[in-house]
């Protein structure tokens, strides 16, 4: 009984003892609460007042803003005036331009500059062409055209589509006048071509052809009629006729060798084949790689030959004129 009566009253002291720490606790927690609940109010009135704050300032950057579309509205009105005023001065100057382009093509268009005049002094004129603005043409006195001339090597010939399609060169020195007008020109009416070649013992070669014509871009260039008559240099040009314009960038040619590339120029290349003459220049007149300039009837069909100078000329044929 004794030590029940002990055991209990052992348990209820430390029961006692339990409560008595458990309160304390409870009570310490309750300060906690009271003091976090205290900071949690001053904590959320301050963010309040600072929402406030904030809100009036977004509220003022609001009619900042609506101010500034005002303004940025106002400045695109004036802006979309200056805009049509700029288009208005743009046609005025078009329309200006294209008077006076009609102007000065009237007076070459009058006299008949629409080819290289015959019987007149040789040397460079302007010509005009329908379809084309005039442009300056170099002109013999029989009335020949010149559409191509290698005589230093000045200038590369070496060119893409785009070149060859619009002409390159200095027409006083050496040039391709553009297949674009070779077109026009031997389409309005049948010409007759002539090419002169130089080799490097002085040699001059010709050969005439009394018809030649291209056709347009479409069909990629390719010589539709092409006729040869007469001349020393032989015909080299027989295997190009119907055959298209061919550039390192265009392979139009018939076999999977790309000609213009291996012959370092443009030109009607079928299978290759015997005359080249943009390729590349070479002032000792020997080409190791059959890259030069030829004409292979000129010259025993040694390709390794490389000419010195070529001149290709197209005019109008006398019976038309
Ligand atoms: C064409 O006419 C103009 C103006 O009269 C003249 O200056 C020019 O020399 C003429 N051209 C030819 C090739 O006759
Ligand atoms: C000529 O032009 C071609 C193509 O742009 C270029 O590859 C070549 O080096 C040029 N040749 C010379 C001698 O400048
Ligand atoms: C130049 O003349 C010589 C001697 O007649 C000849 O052997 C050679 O093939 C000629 N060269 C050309 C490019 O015609
Ligand atoms: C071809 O021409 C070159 C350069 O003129 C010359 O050296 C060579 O002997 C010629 N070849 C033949 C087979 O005639």
């Amino acid at each position: 009984m004794k030590s029940i009566f002990l055991v209990i009253s052992l348990s209820s002291l430390l029961l006692i003892e339990l409560t008595f720490s458990s309160e304390e606790i409870v009570m310490e927690a309750g300060s906690i609460k009271e003091k976090s609940t205290e900071d949690i109010v001053s904590r959320v009135g301050s963010f309040v007042s600072l929402l406030h704050a904030r809100n009036d300032q977004i509220k003022d950057c609001f009619e900042n803003i609506k101010g500034k579309d005002i303004i940025i509205s106002d400045r695109d009105e004036e802006l979309e005036k200056k805009d049509q005023v700029i288009k208005g001065l743009e046609d005025h100057i078009r329309s200006v331009s294209e008077e006076l382009y009609e102007i000065t093509d009237q007076p070459l268009t009058a006299n008949g500059t629409d080819r290289c005049p015959i019987g007149s002094e040789s040397g460079i004129y302007r010509v005009k062409i329908p379809g084309l603005r005039n442009f300056e043409a170099a002109c013999n006195e029989e009335g020949w055209m010149t559409i191509q001339r290698r005589i230093d090597g000045s200038e590369n010939f070496t060119r893409d589509w785009e070149s060859y399609k619009n002409g390159f060169g200095d027409v006083r020195k050496e040039f391709f006048i553009g297949l674009e007008k070779l077109y026009l020109m031997t389409d309005q009416r049948p010409c007759e071509l002539v090419i002169k070649l130089g080799d490097a013992n002085g040699t001059t070669k010709y050969a005439y052809y009394d018809d030649f014509k291209i056709g347009n871009e479409e069909a990629l260039y390719k010589i539709i009629n092409l006729a040869f008559r007469s001349g020393t240099a032989g015909d080299s040009m027989f295997w190009n006729k119907n055959k298209k314009f061919s550039t390192f960038d265009r392979d139009n040619d018939l076999i999977p060798r790309d000609c213009a590339k291996t012959h370092s120029g443009g030109w009607w290349f079928a299978e290759c084949g015997y005359s080249s003459l943009n390729g590349k220049y070479h002032a000792d007149g020997f080409a190791p790689h059959r890259n030069g300039i030829h004409w292979g009837t000129a010259n025993g069909y040694n390709y390794t030959v490389s000419l010195l100078s070529t001149e290709m000329m197209i005019r109008p044929k006398i019976c038309n004129h």
